[in-house]
């Protein structure tokens, strides 16, 4: 994973591809190689070097959603922890405030929500070809496909309105809590082409909180199938946080730490890295790997094999302890990739996650599973592994 170059993206299957492309497009971050990548990673990483500008917004969006909650003995999750990621991320990266948690959006999130189902049907991946056929679905694809990649552009369109508008300097929080300066701004300020500036903001879209909600939804799922670890997370969290939350109370929860890492390692949410290949001859080890190789690391089989993890089925926080995490057991966690093209999301999304957790387990005394709620992991868009949220629901109980 750190040599880049030697296993960089395939981009030969693209063109096969072409009906994903005015969806998610080929240019973002996320689908090129060097030098393109360099040139954007180094610029979108200054989004995301302190991540205590993200801490007030998320704190925000976080109760918002946990008071709708406080106000029902019963919650079926459904898609209410997608909305929740969502305006997290808006806020945060984008700048706007999506407010889906409150119905707003309505329209650009179902077309999303369909054309990410639509393009990753596995049928239309394997037979590219069926999307050119005059089918009454196809159309349904690229009608919704078309109202999302129309809600990327009036966000650019409005995102340069707002430039004009407040002509201001650096990263800093504004009077709505947010980030003074959103990634698509940090974009058309360093002269991107438009078409990039669009790639990355549905790429952004779809990475910034699909695998967070699917993330989240499995700590709820450890949460009301393990009642130990409940209660000791809620002690941790009563212990080290008695009042207000802050960016530096949330630091040295090392039970939470290894509760969020123990989830993301039974259930790596990205499932395998895919779509890459071997540039060259390459040798690792005694495996020899001819040049044009596809690669996929299997992230799941990864985070639990016996042979690295002992009793993988066994769902531990503690041992993510110093004490007891090994330098293979470390190695072999990532659920985020490795190397320089590691997730750049990483400690955004851990840093959310934690505040969900915390506020969850101080709001609510009790979480449980409602009789007729199931824990089933079903395969989400974009290839994820997650719980299937509609039939998960659970009991609610107040803290005094
Ligand atoms: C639990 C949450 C998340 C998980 C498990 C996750 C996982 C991953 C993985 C495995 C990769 C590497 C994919 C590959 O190389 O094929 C990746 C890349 C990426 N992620 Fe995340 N991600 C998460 C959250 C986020 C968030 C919150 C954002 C944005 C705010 C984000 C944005 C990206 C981007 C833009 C890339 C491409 C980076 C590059 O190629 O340089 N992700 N993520």
């Amino acid at each position: 994973m750190k040599k880049i170059d030697d296993f960089p993206k395939d981009t030969s299957g693209y063109s096969k591809l072409e009906f994903l492309r005015p969806f998610l497009g080929w240019k973002s971050v996320f689908g090129v190689n060097n030098p393109e990548w360099h040139s954007q990673r180094s610029l979108l990483n200054k989004a995301f070097v302190s991540n205590n500008i993200f801490f007030q917004p998320m704190c925000k969006k976080i109760n918002t959603f946990l008071s709708k909650w406080e106000n029902q003995e019963k919650v079926c999750v459904g898609n209410d922890l997608q909305k929740l990621t969502l305006d997290v991320l808006a806020c945060c990266i984008f700048g706007v405030d999506f407010d889906t948690l409150n119905g707003k959006l309505s329209e650009p999130l179902e077309a999303y929500n369909y054309s990410l189902k639509a393009v990753f049907n596995p049928i239309r991946l394997i037979f590219p070809s069926t999307t050119k056929l005059p089918l009454k679905s196809n159309k349904e694809m690229f009608k919704n496909i078309n109202i999302f990649d129309k809600y990327c552009w009036k966000m650019m369109e409005e995102t340069k309105k707002r430039m004009e508008e407040k002509k201001n300097g650096d990263i800093f929080i504004d009077n709505d809590e947010r980030p003074a300066k959103s990634l698509i701004e940090m974009m058309y300020e360093n002269n991107l082409p438009e078409q990039t500036v669009r790639d990355n903001l549905s790429i952004f879209f779809l990475a910034g909180h699909e695998t967070t909600f699917n993330s989240l939804g499995w700590l709820l799922a450890i949460l009301v199938s393990h009642p130990d670890i409940q209660q000791k997370a809620r002690q941790e969290i009563l212990d080290k946080i008695p009042e207000e939350v802050t960016f530096d109370s949330i630091k040295e929860l090392p039970y939470i730490d290894g509760l969020i890492k123990e989830g993301l390692r039974k259930f790596p949410p990205g499932g395998s890295i895919t779509g890459r290949k071997a540039a060259k001859d390459i040798v690792i080890g005694n495996i020899q790997i001819p040049a044009g190789t596809g690669i996929i690391i299997n992230l799941l089989s990864m985070s639990n094999d016996p042979k690295i993890w002992g009793d993988p089925d066994v769902v531990r926080p503690e041992r993510w302890f110093s004490e007891n995490i090994t330098k293979e057991q470390r190695t072999a966690w990532m659920p985020f990739s490795n190397g320089p093209r590691i997730c750049i999301g990483m400690n955004f999304s851990l840093m959310e996650q934690k505040i969900f957790v915390v506020y969850l387990l101080k709001r609510f005394h009790q979480l449980k599973l409602a009789p007729n709620g199931k824990i089933t992991p079903r395969l989400g868009g974009f290839g994820t592994y997650c719980p299937d949220t509609d039939m998960m629901i659970i009991e609610l109980e107040k803290s005094k």
